[in-house]
């Protein structure tokens, strides 16, 4: 991680269960149903001489890690389980060239990088929230942070209304971070500020330097997160989620930015 900010002993609870991650599950299925295909169309060969086509081969897997998936991943996991295989043979029938994947698996991994383990995906927050979160700031000038920063544009946006406190984001997906970065630098050039943004997983931070903390991040994020801050954030300080409330912990204030759009929750630690 760039920057010189002290880790804490706070474990991240999900380094402990590996094969509880989704995305980890789902591969782990398709591979048992793909391992099991093989078996059944060998047997089928062999006793019968029968031969399968490979479409009617990846639906069969498809329907299998599906069968599997029942019960054990989200609902929205079914469908995906069922369609991978098939969308794989099809997209391989469309004749783009390999490149063409290198590049695309590039770019979405710069840009999501460890979704599959945080099941935090990027999405940028939009000008509305930052004024509400810039209204809701201290007068005298604060540590902020937004956790999972993104773009950057929250931390430019306040750096440039509130010249005399310090702005940080960190970012965990490198195209997102460099992005800020370059951002950050153009804007120091015109309007001044201070925005600083680092690279790394905010786990590895010590919440307790900074009296704003802000996250955007997504509810399976929320109770590790609470807990994090819960420890480590000093009394008086504010956690604020955009979006994702925590649960079992009231929020001391919710803000609406938008009629009818999402909150914004706050917690005076
Ligand atoms: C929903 S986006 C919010 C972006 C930004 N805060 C905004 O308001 O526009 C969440 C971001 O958090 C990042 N993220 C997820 N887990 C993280 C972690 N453990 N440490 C640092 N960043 C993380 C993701 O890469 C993603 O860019």
């Amino acid at each position: 991680m760039a920057g010189a900010i002290p880790a804490t002993p706070v474990p991240d609870p999900r380094r402990t269960r590996i094969f509880r991650i989704p995305a980890l599950h789902a591969l782990a299925l398709q591979a048992l149903s793909l391992l099991a295909v093989i078996l059944l169309l060998h047997a089928g060969w062999m006793l019968f001489g029968l031969r399968a086509n490979i479409l009617f081969a990846a639906f069969l897997q498809g329907a299998l890690a599906a069968i599997l998936s029942w019960r054990r991943l989200a609902p929205w996991w079914i469908a995906i389980q069922f369609v991978f295989a098939p969308a794989l043979i099809a997209a391989q029938s469309l004749q783009v060239p390999p490149l063409f994947f290198l590049a695309a698996f590039a770019l979405l991994l710069g840009l999501y990088w460890t979704t599959f383990r945080t099941q935090v995906p990027f999405y940028p927050s939009g000008p509305r929230t930052w004024e509400s979160v810039a209204g809701l700031l201290p007068q005298q000038p604060v540590r902020f942070i937004d956790i999972g920063s993104g773009l950057g544009g929250l931390v430019l946006d306040l750096a440039r209304r509130r010249p005399e406190s310090s702005f940080t984001g960190i970012e965990v997906a490198p195209l997102p971070w460099a992005a800020s970065r370059a951002r950050a630098w153009f804007a120091r050039r015109r309007h001044g500020g201070a925005s600083r943004f680092l690279r790394g997983d905010y786990n590895r931070l010590d919440l307790a330097q900074h009296d704003v903390v802000f996250a955007y991040l997504s509810p399976a994020a929320m109770p590790a997160l609470w807990r994090k801050a819960a420890a480590e954030m000093r009394p008086g300080s504010l956690l604020l989620s955009y979006e994702f409330p925590v649960p079992d912990a009231a929020p001391d204030l919710v803000v609406h930015a938008e009629a009818g759009g999402p909150a914004l929750y706050g917690w005076r630690m």
